[in-house]
């Protein structure tokens, strides 16, 4: 990976990544077209990351199938393809990790609490291979993007600092549905409820439009969509300020505010989100 980096580099090309887990969807594929308008080499790489699952979490069954992959890169326009084994990328057995305090610790880091140590860490470990000017992520993963963005800024290794994170919208599906590499595990009636997310936050969004600014009464919205489908748990539908993900209770005008979801159905836990600008 070093080498091809290299030699791209001394004949004057720069380089776009788009780290990934692999059973690439169109939201990736709109990441690799986005990354080939700017740069000659673009590398995708395809990392199931042992170290962001939990231990009761889908490490085992998340899906898997390079040659679908390679397909899905091709039809994109083609890249490098950097799919590492789990000794490669961690010789030393992940015994040095990376902890980004505070953002790492709330919503998706409380309900599963190593999963940011080990996206920051591998994602540091990624760019030492790749060596990326530019690397390209999804808005799906919104807190992810923020503890990658706080990894490469607090980072001493000059090809981890140098990277600019670049976040592009995330990709729906007919019915709303954010395209997830994990909608595979749902069923035709989970897909039916979990259109309750979009709903959610597209209710939730509309109302911030005509002027709610209130925390409680946004999330109350957001709550009573979801609450409606039985077959959807829900772990949090927050409205938070969208550059640190704090609470507070009244939003102001101009302001980006998050509204975050995760829930759960059956087996199967599904985040999304959507940035509003208070009007
Ligand atoms: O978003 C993902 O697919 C993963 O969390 C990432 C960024 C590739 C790190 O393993």
């Amino acid at each position: 990976m070093h080498q091809i980096v290299a030699d791209a580099r001394a004949s004057g090309a720069t380089v776009g990544c788009i780290p990934t887990m692999g059973y690439l969807h169109d939201g990736h594929a709109s990441l690799i077209r986005a990354a080939s308008k700017k740069h000659r080499l673009v590398v995708v790489s395809i990392f199931v990351n042992p170290t962001q699952f939990g231990p009761s979490e889908d490490f085992e069954r998340y899906p898997r199938n390079l040659d679908h992959d390679l397909k899905v890169v091709a039809e994109a326009g083609g890249a490098v393809v950097f799919a590492p084994t789990v000794e490669e990328m961690y010789p030393d057995g992940a015994r040095s990790t990376i902890h980004i305090p505070q953002i790492s610790e709330i919503l998706e880091g409380a309900s599963r609490p190593t999963h940011f140590d080990g996206v920051a860490t591998v994602v540091s470990r990624l760019f030492e291979a790749m060596h990326p000017d530019e690397a390209f992520f999804g808005q799906k993963d919104l807190q992810q993007t923020l503890v990658i963005e706080h990894m490469v800024s607090a980072s001493e290794i000059d090809d981890v600092r140098n990277v600019t994170v670049t976040v592009l919208p995330t990709q729906r599906e007919h019915n709303g549905l954010a395209r997830s590499s994990r909608n595979v595990y749902l069923t035709a009636e989970d897909r039916e409820d979990a259109t309750a997310i979009y709903r959610a936050l597209t209710g939730a969004s509309e109302k911030m439009a005509d002027g709610e600014n209130s925390r409680a009464n946004i999330e109350a919205a957001m709550r009573r969509t979801l609450d409606s489908v039985s077959g959807l748990t829900v772990d949090y539908a927050v409205a938070v300020e969208a550059s640190t993900l704090q609470t507070k209770d009244l939003f102001i005008s101009g302001e980006q505010v998050a509204l975050l979801i995760a829930v759960r159905l059956g087996r199967t836990r599904l985040i999304d989100n959507m940035v509003v600008k208070m009007p």
